[in-house]
């Protein structure tokens, strides 16, 4: 977009020395600003506003920012009453709801329910588990209503205690759609699913990392409600709680103990965002004297996204916790070595409700240019074996990311390119439904190890 020649004048540095007349000049003005703001001393009905020039931008941004520490200071109350964890040995029936999403989403969640299912088939026919479609969660619908998720959307969600989603098409300033909230966003928030855990491995490169990424605060938790002060002031609002951080860091820290991993790292920018960073950081490492058995190191986001490709230094990280925007930049790096964003699935997990879905996007150019049969779905099984895992059956979960890793990384007897020149993702499907099949699908899966260290 071409920009528009500024007609401002020029900013108060290059201005330069008034000469003797002018000065005179300029001394005179300032007396007589003086003596008006010693008249305005009586009392105004809108000081913010006079301020600001006499149009109220300061006092509306002011009131603005009252009203979201409002909204945070109730948020922050909520997370305090520590909800008890759902305990799925003690639902029955376990009811799994499928949003299909935008673009590829349908394709690709397609898919993995279809895995999930055929995994749970006897669960199912028990009628211990229910598989259920959410319609509507579509950018259509939600450009219509103008909501990030339509109100009997999330009443359905609420009916469910998982979710497996396929990615939403999230609206920026200048597309066709109105610039409402991701529905990523509004649904960690609304279903209040604190820790995205996404997990990326590479055997043969002595890689296995899990991120634990804080889901619902930072500069995602009012990412939509920041202020445009007048043309040329915007500002954002960065949100870190202590018990907000509290939960995610003793997820990461739980994990770490229950799997053995021997480091939590945690990442922030705490010697520059110092207040809200600085809390991340203070709080994390006084959790970390409850694990004493595990190493807990800091790193800064910058380093940290340049040790990731260090072949060396990168092998050493296992666990890392950190804020959520530096979450969302690192791990769609870390996925990466695993062969791009496609192939790496994340849980959104709350107390009470958890969603399944991939960390890409939508992909509408791929239904643009009518590839969209060639979408990869391992991101979304990748997803689905997360959420085996979850809701109790972990050994399944076992199964399913070694045939994926059988199929996607090791044996590859069809390949996902994108395009004409490679599988379709149906038939990828299946070829991970047969090899599930396998009955020596463990001895295969160690011999790939073995050969891959
Ligand atoms: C992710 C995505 C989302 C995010 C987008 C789609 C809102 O990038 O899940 O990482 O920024 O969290
Ligand atoms: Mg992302």
């Amino acid at each position: 977009m071409a920009r528009k020649k500024s007609t401002r004048k020029p900013a108060k540095s290059s201005v330069k020395k008034p000469k003797p007349v002018v000065a005179k000049v300029v001394k005179a003005a300032k007396k007589k600003v003086a003596a008006r703001k010693a008249v305005s001393k009586v009392p105004s009905k809108r000081p913010a506003a006079k301020a600001a020039g006499g149009n109220g931008k300061v006092a509306r941004a002011t009131a603005h920012f009252g009203k979201l520490l409002q909204e945070q200071l109730a948020r922050v109350a909520g997370i305090k009453r520590d909800e008890a964890w759902i305990d799925f040995s003690r639902i029955s029936p376990i009811i799994i709801g499928v949003c299909g999403g935008d673009g590829i989403g349908p394709m690709i969640s397609e898919a993995a329910q279809k895995v999930v299912e055929y995994l749970l088939r006897a669960e199912k026919a028990a009628g211990k588990v229910v598989f259920r479609t959410i319609e509507g969660l579509t950018i259509e619908r939600r450009a219509e209503v103008r909501k990030a998720i339509p109100d009997d959307v999330l009443t359905e969600l609420k009916k469910c205690h998982v979710i497996l989603k396929g990615p939403t098409t999230t609206p920026r300033k200048g597309d066709p759609w109105p610039n409402i909230e991701s529905a990523n966003v509004a649904m960690r928030k609304e279903l209040d699913l604190f820790a995205n855990v996404r997990p990326v491995r590479v055997p043969e490169q002595n890689i296995d990392w899990i991120f634990f990424r804080e889901n619902t605060e930072d500069l995602y938790a009012v990412g939509s409600q920041g202020v445009q002060v007048d043309d040329d002031l915007a500002v954002d609002f960065k949100v870190i709680s202590r018990p907000g951080t509290d939960r995610i860091v003793r997820a990461a820290f739980e994990h770490a103990r229950k799997n053995k991993r021997k480091r939590v790292t945690i990442i922030t920018k705490a010697n520059v965002v110092k207040t809200t960073d600085g809390l991340f950081l203070r709080t994390a490492q006084e959790i970390a004297k409850e694990y004493p058995e595990i190493e807990c190191d800091d790193w800064y986001i910058d380093i940290m996204t340049a040790k990731l490709i260090d072949p060396k230094r990168r092998t050493q990280f296992q666990v890392m916790v950190l804020p959520n925007l530096y979450g969302d930049i690192l791990t769609d790096e870390a996925a990466e070595f695993q062969g791009g964003v496609g192939t790496a699935g994340a849980a959104n997990i709350g107390k009470r409700y958890s969603m399944f879905e991939a960390i890409h996007g939508s992909a509408p150019r791929m239904v643009d240019e009518g590839r969209a049969q060639y979408a990869d779905p391992c991101s979304m099984i990748r997803a689905g074996a997360m959420l085996l895992a979850h809701i109790g059956y972990p050994d399944r979960a076992k199964r399913l990311e070694m045939a994926l890793d059988i199929c996607g990384q090791y044996e590859k007897k069809l390949v996902m390119t994108g395009r004409d020149t490679g599988a379709t993702g149906p038939a990828f499907c299946r070829y991970v439904m047969q090899t599930l099949d396998d009955p020596n699908l463990e001895t295969r899966w160690q011999g790939y190890q073995r050969r891959g260290t």
